[in-house]
């Protein structure tokens, strides 16, 4: 344990931290700070368990040290903050506490000072039991208080002062970018910021710092680096915020290889220095479309196999009609097989298990079918897969008894998803694998478009700035589908944890791009005048990604949701408990701002 004076800190108030006692300290006279966890009064004497975030220490009042200060002692109440001198002393044999640090001593207290008094708290930082997140959102202070809470911000800490290092080893520039910019799109709605010196006109928030990275790039700093902060009105999710933080970073004069490589060394080291594991690298890569034919999604969780497989021929030849319809109407039937899952799941956890594919996945229905004793199958639908087809089904997806075949009949896509969602559940409920494992992959060669049915135009699937894969150029003219763009995304354990791509520095590919999605050469101006403007004076080829760093301390911390890697997040409905931001202004600053709200 590192001592309070080895850090170089002084205090006048305290000689250790609640951390650091140890037997080597027996005999020495100490004050420590602390908050007042639990007090247990045995018999007269006093037991206190004072903490900081390094640590707790065991505190004994007893009345040999003096009725006054036991007096004083029993006016503690939890999260008290106080001041303790004593002496440091071995505990009795037979009440050490192994749990504990720093178990084998106590402080036999000679002077207490109360430095502050607390409410009753509205939950424990030491309590088994949480309250509900709301409670701990409105409190976060205390909240952050907990043991949990601290280590995953020291982890935090720790990861990006090592991708500060890394970064800085090799040569990559810290710059800044503005927080009050003009949109980027990042397929996000803006958070805007009225003018007040040029009403009616609104800066963006960054949604990322996509353009001025890429200007950097012009502007010849060939590696640029920096923790940025994003904003996105978005619907929120477990692994989204409207605030979050992003490793952002550029380089010039490379191809996507050398991106990703950058990114190999990266986890390489993370993984090493905060979780002790050894990465082999490169990371391994995965095309956009075999991640969407063997998992029906492409940011597929391969820590576990359970693969999806294609049944349509079997199926289509079954008597089951819409199995048959589909596949004549041009869709396909996927399945996976869930090993040894069928003495788990009974009839009604099937039918849940079907409400939550077709409620979040928006698929009409899920098949499924149990493979018995024998070989026979079972199941609502098992009497239209008659004996040969029974085996062609068995042989496709490899079951054998026991297992549970779940099938979905939908257009590709869709049918995937559903597919991809309901591995996802089952791997986790069926542990087919082990939660403190990690792994990593890249996903490339994603579609440059796709089709967006709402608008009935093509949307750019990373942003419009991504280049084409040079030998994809003439499928713009022919067939914008099927050309192939220069982007990466980083897939830890079914998240998606980063996402970069080769830009476009080529004014004209630029426009043209610009064009297929629906922008036409003034409303292209008009939006991204200056980067057209930028790409004519010597823009340099470059490409860049962007990590989540809220994403990536969650995987690394072995957590599930982003909340709690955050200090001070926000809810699913983007507000802040604690400050109650978003909240209604002074009118005087809306007229100032030439604004009035309506409705
Ligand atoms: P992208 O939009 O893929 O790319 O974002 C990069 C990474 O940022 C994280 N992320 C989020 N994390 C928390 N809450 C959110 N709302 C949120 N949105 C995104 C994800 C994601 O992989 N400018 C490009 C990068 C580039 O091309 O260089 C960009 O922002 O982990």
């Amino acid at each position: 344990m590192v001592g309070l004076f080895d850090l170089g800190v002084s205090s006048l108030y305290r000689t250790h931290t609640c951390g650091e006692l140890r037997t080597a300290h027996v005999g020495q006279t100490v004050t420590l700070c602390g908050w007042v966890d639990t007090y247990r009064d045995h018999s007269g004497v006093l037991f206190v368990d004072l903490r900081d975030r390094y640590g707790k220490t065991q505190i004994v009042f007893s009345p040999e040290a003096g009725e006054e200060l036991l007096d004083q002692a029993k006016s503690l109440r939890a999260e008290y903050v106080v001041a303790v001198t004593g002496t440091v002393a071995r505990r009795p044999e037979g009440t050490e506490n192994p749990k504990l640090a720093t178990g084998e001593v106590e402080l036999r207290a000679e002077n207490l000072e109360i430095l502050n008094r607390s409410l009753t708290p509205p939950f424990h930082p030491s309590a088994k039991d949480l309250p509900g997140e709301e409670i701990r959102l409105k409190y976060r202070y205390i909240d952050l208080r907990r043991p949990e809470m601290q280590r995953t911000l020291l982890l935090r800490h720790r990861m990006i002062k090592i991708i500060r290092d890394y970064f800085d080893e090799l040569g990559f520039v810290d710059v800044e970018t503005p927080m009050l910019g003009k949109s980027t799109p990042e397929g996000a709605r803006d958070y805007l910021v009225p003018s007040r010196i040029q009403q009616g006109s609104f800066y963006a928030l960054p949604q990322s710092p996509q353009l001025y990275k890429q200007l950097l790039m012009v502007a010849g700093y060939d590696r640029y680096v920096q923790i940025a902060r994003c904003f996105r009105d978005e619907d929120l999710r477990a692994d989204r915020q409207p605030e979050f933080t992003q490793l952002d970073l550029e380089m010039s004069f490379v191809q996507a290889e050398d991106v990703m490589g950058v990114i190999d060394g990266l986890m390489a080291r993370l993984a090493k220095e905060l979780l002790g594991l050894e990465l082999n690298l490169p990371l391994p890569r995965m095309t956009y479309d075999e991640a969407m034919e063997r998992f029906g999604h492409d940011a597929p969780d391969l820590r576990f196999g359970m693969e999806l497989v294609d049944v349509s021929d079997v199926a289509a030849a079954s008597e089951f009609t819409p199995f048959r319809e589909v596949v004549l109407n041009g869709g396909r039937v996927r399945a996976l097989n869930a090993p040894a899952a069928s003495p788990r799941y009974s009839r009604k956890q099937l039918d849940e298990l079907e409400e939550y594919v077709v409620h979040d996945f928006g698929v009409r229905g899920l098949s499924w079918l149990r493979v018995e004793e024998g070989g026979v199958l079972s199941g609502p639908i098992s009497k239209h897969f008659v004996e040969g087809l029974a085996t062609r089904l068995k042989e496709r997806m490899q079951a054998k008894p026991g297992d549970l075949m779940f099938l979905v009949a939908d257009k590709s896509e869709p049918a995937g998803k559903a597919l991809y969602g309901l591995r996802r559940r089952l791997g986790a409920e069926l542990q087919l694998y082990d939660p403190g494992t990690m792994h990593f992959s890249w996903i490339v060669e994603f579609p440059m478009f796709a089709y967006d049915e709402q608008e009935g135009w093509w949307v750019a699937m990373h942003h419009p700035f991504t280049s084409p894969r040079p030998r994809d150029l003439h499928l713009l003219d022919t067939d914008p589908a099927a050309c192939r763009a220069q982007a990466y995304d980083l897939v830890i354990n079914g998240y998606e944890a980063g996402g970069g791509t080769i830009r476009i520095h080529d004014q004209g590919l630029q426009q043209k791009v610009f064009a297929l999605l629906g922008l036409d050469e003034r409303a292209a101006k008009e939006r991204f005048g200056f980067l057209l403007e930028a790409l004519q004076y010597g823009a340099p080829p470059h490409g860049g990604i962007a990590l989540g760093i809220d994403r990536l301390v969650m995987l690394f911390a072995g957590l599930d949701n982003i909340r709690d890697c955050i200090a001070f997040p926000k809810t699913q409905r983007a507000v802040d408990l604690m400050t109650g931001a978003p909240s209604p202004v002074d009118p005087q600053q809306l007229r100032e701002l030439g604004i009035r709200i309506v409705g």
